[in-house]
């Protein structure tokens, strides 16, 4: 592997990690050791209504006291601006999310307001928090976003229908704790969607221009776990080693592109999901092996190893053949899962892909791509074979 451009880089993992099955009920023991004793779940309209929350809520007793869940799918400006004030008049001094990315994201905007006060629209950019905010503890409910190890959210301003991005080393939660037993009601399409999201999560930080040797250890084991324990939660849901060994995947993939970067695929996907409404693990799935087909002769020592992860035999193999292994296993896998191959059958209109073109350009994401790329052209030649 060649390290020769990348001498040079931080690592950061902070957040401390506790797995396993029936850890949720420790979470009492977590906003102890804080020490925190007002603690206010955050989590989403469907969830509360399930066993799930309520197991959280009894585990941490009288320490709990309020259940804000209000998250929708695409949590909003909004949502986190009544959390807060929520949160506010019940004196919350802790932050325990237990959802999907969406209510891990809207806690973090909670912690952002809560700690610093005013309205959420006004910390919107990168690295301005400048101190600790309120602690967050994660209880993921699927396997796939990362977000209970990253330092960025993703939130919607519905008014001016835009998503803000906060990204800060203040914002990573402080405790994750990962609990199969919290995954296992999650029907397949979700299952499915999260876990190729963290697939794209790994895939994507080992061919990051910002790429480095210790996310590339966790990516690269991410992606055997997900080859082999994602079809497994899949067939079987109940199937606690496989939801466990899917929520570490998608944990060490967080960690992973959290340090890296992602590249093409995020870009790509984010515009698909803004204006199509696609799933975000949905989208990724599509676009990753036609961006990898895209990028091929930038880095093709490393999609022959990400080939290798998923299960292929290269070896003696041309290079360029070899890398093109890595495209062909992630169909074979997503229709294996039963997964849609183009985006003309998740409802994409094709004669708005010249304006995803256009705005994939200036999506974050794009700048660590391995391969540079400046033409929204070139994005729409992509985005017309994902169709
Ligand atoms: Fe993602």
């Amino acid at each position: 592997m060649n390290y020769s451009k990348n001498l040079n880089f931080i690592f950061r993992l902070p957040t401390k990690i506790v797995f396993g099955p029936g850890t949720a009920k420790e979470v009492g023991m977590e906003v102890d050791e804080l020490k925190r004793t007002r603690a206010l779940i955050v989590t989403d309209r469907d969830l509360v209504k399930t066993n799930l929350v309520n197991i959280v809520r009894k585990a941490m007793g009288t320490r709990c006291v309020g259940i804000f869940s209000d998250v929708t799918p695409d949590t909003g400006v909004h949502i986190v601006n009544t959390g807060s004030e929520y949160g506010r008049a019940l004196g919350a001094d802790i932050l325990v999310s237990v959802g999907g990315g969406s209510a891990i994201d809207t806690s973090k905007g909670m912690a952002i307001c809560l700690s610093k006060g005013g309205r959420l629209e006004d910390y919107s950019g990168i690295n301005i928090l400048g101190s600790p905010l309120m602690p967050h503890i994660v209880i993921p409910t699927t396997a796939g976003t990362g977000s209970e190890v990253t330092y960025a959210a993703v939130i919607k301003d519905h008014d001016q229908n835009r998503k803000l991005l906060f990204a800060d080393n203040f914002l990573v939660p402080n405790v994750a704790i990962l609990d199969p037993n919290m995954t296992v009601g999650m029907p397949k399409s979700l299952t499915a969607a999260t876990g190729m999201d963290a697939l794209c999560h790994c895939i994507e930080a080992i061919h990051s221009l910002q790429r480095e040797p210790i996310a590339d250890g966790l990516a690269f084991h991410g992606i055997r776990l997900i080859k082999e324990f994602l079809p497994r939660a899949m067939q079987n849901g109940e199937d606690i080693v496989a939801r466990g060994q899917m929520l570490i995947a998608a944990t060490i993939g967080g960690a992973a592109f959290s340090n890296a970067q992602v590249g093409m695929v995020h870009a790509l996907a984010h515009c698909i999901g803004a204006r199509f409404g696609v799933p975000h693990g949905v989208a990724n799935s599509i676009l990753l092996p036609h961006c990898i087909l895209y990028n091929l002769d930038a880095c093709p020592d490393l999609y022959a190893l990400i080939a290798e992860a998923m299960g292929k035999e290269v070896k003696g193999m041309d290079p360029l053949k070899a890398a093109e292994q890595a495209a062909i296993a992630i169909w074979e896998f997503t229709k294996a899962l039963g997964m849609p191959q183009s985006l003309r059958e998740v409802n994409v209109d094709e004669s708005g892909l010249a304006q995803c073109a256009n705005d994939a350009l200036m999506d974050g994401a794009i700048v660590y791509n391995p391969k540079p790329i400046f033409d929204s052209e070139e994005v729409l030649k992509v985005y017309q074979k994902a169709f």
